[in-house]
């Protein structure tokens, strides 16, 4: 295509934290940043892709404490249960590597050496909070105590989540540890400090080198503007990382090394691969390109402590961090107790990733702006995008290349303007994906795969093939719609790598970027099987009934190990966004008398009821069946959410809800005073 040398690229996302699952909101990230590479290696760049798991800190101490196993242990199990996660959503790493490994302790001690030996690291006495029991420093997140505004107890050390008051632990009234329990104490210790104000006018320069995004640029002029602070790298034993060399237990704080971990993790990929040079692409003259995926909430990290570590240590700084939002699920940030925190094997076990990464796509932009995954909209996008447009171009050629022509393609190209057109749109294509303008991308292939679509529907090859003397015609229009789906398959190759593979398979081609210019004539195609299949309203239900599963063992799990902070039913669960009272009177709220309960077949957790609203019945399929025995719901009363949309379930429609209290710790009825009448109004 182009006579340019291949551009030489470095690509991470951020380092998940070894001490939990992957989520869809990881996955954000992840499908992101695989599909800027992806799209690179398609073109023609060398595109390498590192990651590591983030192996250290006290969190992760103390969860292998819990769990009874060492942090090693721990770091091992999450990061296998990571790494396969990420193979099934096709993210493409060239290597995942650790935190916690010989090659990153020793870039950190080489980085930190080279700070010091600068002049860059001061040392101060400071005082923070002790656990005088597990003989700990607390950082505010591990002191809870009762809020000093709005007396609620059981909250953490930095903010209420009752009333949103912001505070310092010493503010809070009768702290606790929440690691033991034991009351804080004030202790000095010694730190060590990053002398970030050293580096103002190199990352001054770094922010306005103009490949960053403007939101970033001016997020880092703001901090820049107000004054840089020390930043403490250190932190006292016991604690789950790096000594601190020429230190008596001290280690370097859990975010010093953990961009060291990019450099880490690309050096053991070059360590088992012959032709790539470390130094070549991290030396401070580096001729290659280096970009950082990650989530807004750790651009200062990424931001002003790293380029300036790597400064100061005499690497090369990044070409361009790019940040991106955070993943709602429903317009609503993801929620446990709603089960839109949804794992990313708890959606492996219901649907197919291909769905969510041509979703994220369709969505995603460059700027810094959240993404909303409603789960409504998506099955809508991908069953008509997908199957209701691509697949079927394909769908409706290939049989009639398979019957009538033995496979064949026609040996000439029919409709060459149809053909140019499609290969006309691969540079804007190309710089949409350049510009990680994946939403404007795939609305450009859409558009072409409407044309497809519309071409074959304007030659509707099923008439062609009934009339006498049409035979070429029908192959022309086969061959012509099979050639436009293998170009639009082309273009979506970096957001759909099986689906493009399994067409790669079928049109026996290997859907080259560079084959946009060469059209298949005269080939033989192989057996066309469906490349997709239509997500279920059922699937999706299903996986949010998991998640909430999922979350109600994670608790059980944590409340037997560590019985001791009990989470309130508040704190598990705390009071949603206000409302009027106007959106309150919306809810029509009415008594009715169970007539009948039965189990449903085949349903793990529903009855199926049977109300009486006063003078109507409602069916309602409910999820109540590990709480209650059907037999002893008959004549109970409880209160109906009676102008509900009808839900259809994979059971039945259930017309309406009624109200219960509790989850999976237990599942109480919402009952009337006796008395009460069915279809009663309840406000
Ligand atoms: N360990 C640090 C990163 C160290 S990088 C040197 C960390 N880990 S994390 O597991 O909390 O997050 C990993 C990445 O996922 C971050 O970029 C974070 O912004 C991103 N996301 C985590 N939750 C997210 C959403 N809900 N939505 C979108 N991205 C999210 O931070
Ligand atoms: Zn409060």
């Amino acid at each position: 295509m182009t006579h340019t040398p291949a551009r030489e690229i470095l690509v991470t996302s951020a380092l998940p934290y070894a001490n939990g699952s992957i989520h869809l909101g990881h996955m954000l990230e992840y499908i992101q940043t695989d599909i800027w590479v992806r799209f690179q290696r398609h073109i023609g760049n060398k595109c390498h892709y590192v990651c590591a798991d983030d192996a250290h800190g006290t969190a992760i101490m103390l969860r292998a404490e819990q769990e009874g196993i060492t942090p090693e242990q721990l770091i091992a199990k999450v990061q296998a249960e990571h790494e396969q996660d990420f193979a099934n959503f096709k993210v493409s790493f060239d290597n995942f590597y650790s935190t916690h490994s010989p090659e990153n302790r020793e870039f950190s001690e080489y980085i930190y050496n080279a700070c010091e030996a600068k002049g860059h690291i001061a040392t101060r006495t400071i005082t923070q909070a002790f656990d005088p029991e597990k003989q700990l420093f607390l950082a505010d997140r591990f002191i809870k105590g009762t809020c000093p505004k709005c007396k609620t107890e059981d909250q953490y050390g930095d903010n209420c989540e009752a009333c949103g008051a912001t505070y310092s632990p010493t503010d809070l009234i009768n702290p606790k540890s929440a690691i033991s329990g034991a009351t804080p104490v004030q202790k000095d210790s010694t730190h060590l400090f990053f002398k970030l104000p050293d580096f103002e006018a190199m990352l001054k320069e770094w922010t306005r080198s103009g490949s960053l995004q403007s939101e970033i640029a001016n997020k880092l002029a703001e901090w820049l503007d107000s004054g840089l602070q020390e930043w403490d790298i250190s932190r006292d034993a016991p604690y789950f990382g790096f000594e601190i060399p020429g230190q008596e237990n001290k280690f370097f704080y859990v975010w010093l090394d953990a961009p060291i971990g990019y450099m880490a993790s690309f050096k053991n990929l070059c360590e088992r691969t012959a032709e790539l040079d470390f130094d070549h692409y991290w030396n401070k003259n580096s001729s290659t390109e280096l970009y950082h995926f990650i989530g807004k909430d750790i651009i200062n990290f990424h931001g002003l402590f790293w380029p300036a570590m790597l400064h100061a240590a005499e690497f090369r700084t990044p070409t361009a961090v790019y940040a991106h939002g955070f993943l709602t699920v429903n317009g609503q940030k993801m929620s446990k107790s709603r089960g839109t925190f949804i794992k990313a094997g708890t959606y492996l076990s219901h649907l197919q990733p291909e769905y969510l990464r041509y979703y994220f796509a369709a969505k995603l932009n460059n700027k810094v702006d959240d993404l909303d995954l409603n789960l409504e909209d998506f099955m809508q996008r991908v069953n008509s995008d997908l199957v209701g447009k691509v697949v079927n171009i394909a769908s409706r050629s290939a049989g009639f290349i398979s019957k009538k022509f033995d496979g064949q393609l026609s040996t000439t190209v029919s409709e060459p303007e149809l053909i140019a057109s499609f290969a006309n749109e691969q540079h804007n294509i190309a710089a949409l994906y350049e510009n990680r303008e994946f939403g404007k991308a795939i609305k450009a292939i859409m558009a072409l795969a409407d044309q497809a679509n519309q071409y074959i529907a304007d030659k509707a090859p099923w008439v062609l093939a009934k009339q006498e003397g049409s035979e070429q015609e029908v192959q022309d229009v086969c061959s012509t719609g099979l050639n436009l789906f293998r170009m639009l398959m082309i273009y979506l190759k970096p957001v759909l790598p099986t689906m493009s593979d399994n067409a790669a398979t079928f049109l026996n081609d290997d859907l080259a970027w560079s084959g946009l210019n060469k059209p298949l004539i005269s080939h033989a195609i192989n057996k066309f099987k469906p490349l997709m299949t239509r997500i279920e309203a059922s699937q999706i239900d299903a996986m949010i009934e998991d998640s909430k599963v999922e979350v109600a063992k994670e608790l059980a799990l944590k409340e037997k190990q560590n019985p001791t902070p009990k989470a309130t039913p508040l704190e598990a669960n705390p009071i949603a966004e206000e409302i009027n009272f106007d959106d309150f009177s919306k809810v029509d709220l009415r008594v009715v008398r169970i007539v009948k309960a039965e189990a449903v077949k085949g349903a793990d957790k529903l009855l199926r009821l049977e109300l009486d609203l006063g003078g109507e019945t409602r069916q309602v399929l409910s999820g109540i069946k590990s709480s209650y025995k059907p037999e002893d719901l008959t004549d109970k009363m409880t209160i109906l959410v009676a102008n509900l949309a009808p839900r259809k379930m994979k059971f039945g429609v259930s017309e309406g809800m009624i109200l219960a209290a509790g989850g999976d710790e237990g599942i109480y009825l919402l009952e009337p005073d006796q008395g009460a009448v069915a279809g009663t109004r309840v406000s």
